[in-house]
């Protein structure tokens, strides 16, 4: 992309993006460490209690290249005093950067894109008045709820823009960090159509040369917020338009299931949950009816 394609902006931080396909560090790094069957065994079960994420094939070299980094930060020399540390870890921050680690956090600007226009061509005429609540769960790094942000802009008349409100939530802290600051490597932002990009990013400038922002006017839209599905019950609202894509493919049955029940409840009556085109809802049980690939409503009545 070019770079005068956006406006400039101001006191943009620099951002490490290591957040998108994690799990790039050297098996061994740190010298030999083992993973026993048993340790192993151990964070398997872990991440499954926490998170609901099941870890299946290819769980030794996932859990060596994703966790190295948090045997080295702490000095650790072994899987297990490290686990005895999580276990031991009353403030619950390390069981979080574990999770954070196991994590797959891909995303992308526009991913799938055909979600972007029903919202655009189906979801935004039907709602001619009243709040507009849209609920990316499970956004990672915040791409898919900006995207969500612009295509409301874009698709609404700036009289209805005040209606908009997008909560954004991820189990991960350092996915919901890298969203609400709302900086992006050039590379990343790419993809986006120039007219896009000049409306809705500002480019930086000096130390963050080659860094795209979303505008101010995208980001007040949103709400970030740590929520674990398997931790949350009633948000206390409903929303018009959920999101929660790319995610229940890491769950089982069960976990699905749970994932299911909740979206449901919070959607309200007329309401749409996308899911990835990649997922299914077969095998779990809902009243939702399928109005197009990977998109189903929640009756009115
Ligand atoms: C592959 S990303 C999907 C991002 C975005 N929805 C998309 O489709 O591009 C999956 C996200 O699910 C999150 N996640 C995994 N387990 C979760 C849980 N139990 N509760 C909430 N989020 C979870 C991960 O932290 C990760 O950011």
């Amino acid at each position: 992309m070019r770079r005068s394609a956006l406006p400039n902006m101001c006191g943009v931080r620099s951002l490490h993006m290591s957040s998108h396909v994690k799990g790039s560090d050297p098996i061994g790094d740190t010298g030999d460490v083992r993973l026993s069957d048993a340790d192993l065994s151990r964070i398997v079960r872990l991440v499954y209690e926490r998170s609901g994420i099941a870890l299946h094939s290819g769980k030794r070299a996932l859990v060596l290249a994703r966790l190295q980094k948090r045997l080295r930060v702490g000095g650790f020399s072994s899987f297990r005093d490290y686990l005895a540390y999580v276990g031991r870890d009353t403030s619950g921050a390390e069981i979080t950067a574990l999770l954070d680690a196991i994590a797959t956090n891909h995303t992308s600007f526009f991913r799938e894109p055909q979600h972007f226009d029903f919202l655009r061509s189906t979801v935004v005429p039907a709602l001619a008045k009243g709040p507009i609540r849209i609920w990316s769960a499970a956004c990672s790094s915040g791409e898919e709820p900006v995207t969500i942000g612009i295509t409301l802009l874009d698709a609404l008349d700036s009289q209805h823009h005040a209606r908009i409100r997008i909560l954004a939530s991820d189990l991960s802290t350092k996915a919901l960090a890298a969203a609400s600051a709302g900086v992006y490597r050039m590379e990343r932002v790419a993809g986006i159509p120039l007219d896009v990009l000049r409306r809705h990013f500002e480019r930086g400038l000096g130390a963050q040369t080659g860094q795209a922002r979303v505008a101010a006017h995208v980001r007040r839209l949103i709400e970030y917020r740590r929520i674990n599905f398997l931790e949350a019950s009633d948000l206390g609202e409903r929303f018009e338009v959920i999101f929660c894509r790319n995610v229940m493919i890491y769950f089982d049955r069960d976990v699905q299931q749970r994932v299911v029940s909740l979206l449901e409840r919070h959607l309200a009556p007329g309401g749409y949950l996308f899911i990835s085109h990649s997922e299914s809802l077969n095998g779990t049980t809902h009243g939702l009816r399928w109005v197009a690939p990977a998109i189903y409503q929640r009756l009115t009545a």
